[in-house]
């Protein structure tokens, strides 16, 4: 590790994605072309105070991470997808289109001129791609920005859930997260909706997370696809446009069936989920990028609490975790070709 002293590395992965690399990659599209993407400083970026993201919310990002085999060498996890997520999430938000590979350059350049920076398992590289519509039209809401920013920030962290060793408590909210046909765009907007009833599942039922519902279908919480694992078979909703297609979801999805699992991607429903989850060996879990699969042990739904089996983390969410982390940081082969090496 060249730039960071062990105890520095620590404290800056404190807080998940609060602290920065001082540079990130950044490409600008000025109404006809997208120029050419370059290193510049990440501590501040100039906007028009009528910039159209500030009033019309035309902004999408990613998540992705980079991580540190133990030759040394890094690998960034299932980047193309997340390029594919992101063209597609600012196409529906109708910011201007860029190519898969000006976003894949950018990522690749800027993760190469932090390698050295890049911290060791269960650290990681967070890579935060992001769009924004930065033409100064206040009179635009019903109008797309013809101009745009698009960068990539760093942010080294540690683990988001603590090794996962935790069962979280999730409460069911009959509400959906945002609107039905905005859940498959990873834009700020839908983060801002569902952060007033994840505060007051915090606040009241010390919730560590809000799943979302809507009518009884069991959808996603704030930041994380849900799963439920039922004895050899893992459950859960079949993709549609009111949720956010979850790359590490897919990967475990992948995984399972590798490992002979039988996979149902269905609807699921609030009553189905609860019946089956007071069966002894059930589990639940929450996939993501920063969760990576985090074990889920108690469903609170309408005051009642649900334990889901034995309420503790399970061995299959612990197994299928170990196995994308060892596909992660170089310690079992990539045979899906989910790693580019940098
Ligand atoms: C709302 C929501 N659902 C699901 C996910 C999981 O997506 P991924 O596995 O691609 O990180 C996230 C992301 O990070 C998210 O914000």
């Amino acid at each position: 590790m060249k730039a960071f002293e062990h105890q520095q590395e620590k404290e800056k992965m404190a807080a998940f994605g609060s602290v920065f690399m001082p540079e990130m990659a950044m490409a600008r599209f000025d109404g006809t072309a997208w120029g050419q993407s370059a290193i510049v400083p990440s501590d501040s970026i100039s906007l028009h105070p009528g910039a159209h993201v500030l009033h019309y919310a035309s902004t999408c990002f990613e998540g992705l991470k980079a991580f540190r085999h133990e030759d040394g060498s890094v690998a960034i996890f299932r980047m193309d997808k997340n390029v594919a997520r992101m063209q597609q999430s600012s196409e529906l938000l109708s910011l201007p289109t860029f190519d898969a590979t000006l976003l894949s350059q950018m990522i690749v350049d800027v993760v190469r001129h932090y390698a050295a920076d890049v911290p060791t398992p269960p650290g990681s590289m967070y890579i935060r791609p992001t769009h924004i519509g930065t033409e100064p039209a206040i009179g635009k809401a019903a109008t797309p920005t013809l101009t745009s920013l698009l960068y990539v920030l760093l942010s080294p962290v540690g683990d988001y859930f603590a090794g996962g060793s935790r069962a979280l408590r999730l409460l069911m909210e009959d509400n959906a997260r945002c609107a039905p046909h905005m859940g498959m765009i990873k834009s700020g907007g839908n983060y801002a909706s569902a952060l007033q009833p994840t505060m007051q599942a915090k606040a009241k039922y010390q919730a560590d997370q809000v799943l979302f519902c809507p009518n009884g279908d069991v959808q996603e919480t704030g930041a994380a696809n849900f799963l439920l694992i039922d004895g050899n078979e893992i459950i859960t909703k079949a993709l549609d446009a009111s949720f956010l297609h979850g790359i590490t979801r897919d990967t475990i999805l992948t995984l399972a069936r590798d490992l002979g699992m039988k996979v149902s991607e269905r609807e699921l429903t609030v009553e189905e989920l609860l019946e089956r989850a007071a069966k002894p060996g059930t589990e639940a879990a929450l996939s993501g990028t920063a969760a990576v699969l985090a074990p889920v042990g108690t469903l609170i739904h309408q005051g009642k609490e649900y334990k889901v089996g034995n309420g503790e983390p399970g061995s299959t969410t612990a197994k299928l975790r170990q196995t994308l982390n060892d596909i992660q940081w170089g310690k079992t082969a990539d045979t899906h070709g989910w790693l580019t090496k940098i």
